[in-house]
């Protein structure tokens, strides 16, 4: 097993993308602590990994809220003695035409998608570079590649999170640590459950592969950038979009 021995952290991991990453983690071998602001969601999906012979502990955390984050990490840290793994996952959409758009709406999304990354990304940087090994993956989109009407607030988070990867990437870089971005293109989730089944079916034939992503597809990028076979990638946005955006 790739991960065996290593310690992820993967944040918003109660549904979606973030729980696929850690079914697929633990599967590869590493021991996963999810955080999410549900705990019972969280306990759920402890348990289907324990079952399963995972290893995998809940740690309620709302990644908006400054104060949570790094005692959070830290009792992460003191149970497990490292984290080797960081996967910013956790987002939010709040889409409004811009001129519409609520201040608190922008702000929202911003501190959720972007403002947490950093925050979590500060408080797991010690522990990489004590060990010189790390691996910090951002969850970023399509949209903040390309852009979306109605959604200037989640593009430009999205975007902030490919200029944050880069800088961190180069700033660790020497440590052997690695920071790279993971950019899923329309993946079947909670996110995108709302848009109705005729924008689904248009979205679809957008894309050259001809179907939605599902969350286990963008799992085994993450589950690769994690693993010793991506040691020498770094600073990469590696998209999982179906041929969506292309170049
Ligand atoms: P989702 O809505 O199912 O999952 C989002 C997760 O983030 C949930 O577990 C939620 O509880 C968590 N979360 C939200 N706010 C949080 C907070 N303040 N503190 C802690 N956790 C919080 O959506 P999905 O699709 O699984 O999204 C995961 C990531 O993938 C997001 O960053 C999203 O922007 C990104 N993404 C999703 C795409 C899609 O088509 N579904 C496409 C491109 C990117």
């Amino acid at each position: 097993m790739s991960l065996s021995g290593r310690v992820a952290l993967i944040t918003g991991a109660s549904q979606g993308i973030g729980r696929s990453c850690a079914l697929r983690l633990t599967k590869d071998g590493a021991t996963v602590a999810v955080a999410a602001r549900n705990q019972e969601k969280l306990n759920e999906l402890v348990s289907e990994i324990t079952a399963a012979g995972g290893k995998a502990y809940a740690f309620a955390l709302d990644v908006s809220n400054e104060d949570q984050v790094k005692p959070t990490v830290k009792s992460a840290i003191a149970q497990f003695g490292k984290i080797d793994i960081l996967v910013n996952n956790a987002g939010i959409t709040r889409d409004q035409l811009v001129m519409r758009m609520k201040r608190a709406d922008w702000d929202s999304v911003l501190q959720t998608n972007l403002t947490s990354a950093y925050l979590c990304i500060q408080q797991v940087i010690g522990s990489m570079l004590k060990q010189r090994w790390g691996r910090i993956i951002n969850i970023t989109s399509v949209f903040g590649q390309m852009g979306q009407a109605g959604q200037a607030n989640y593009a430009a988070s999205k975007a902030g999170l490919i200029g944050l990867t880069m800088a961190i990437a180069r700033e660790v870089g020497s440590r052997n640590i690695t920071c790279n971005a993971v950019a899923p293109g329309f993946i079947e989730t909670a996110m995108t459950a709302g848009l109705g089944d005729e924008f689904k079916q248009n979205a679809a034939k957008q894309i050259p592969l001809g179907r939605v992503g599902s969350p286990e597809d963008v799992a085994s990028a993450v589950a690769f950038l994690a693993s010793d076979e991506a040691s020498y990638i770094t600073g990469h946005v590696l998209n999982v979009n179906g041929g969506m955006l292309m170049g």
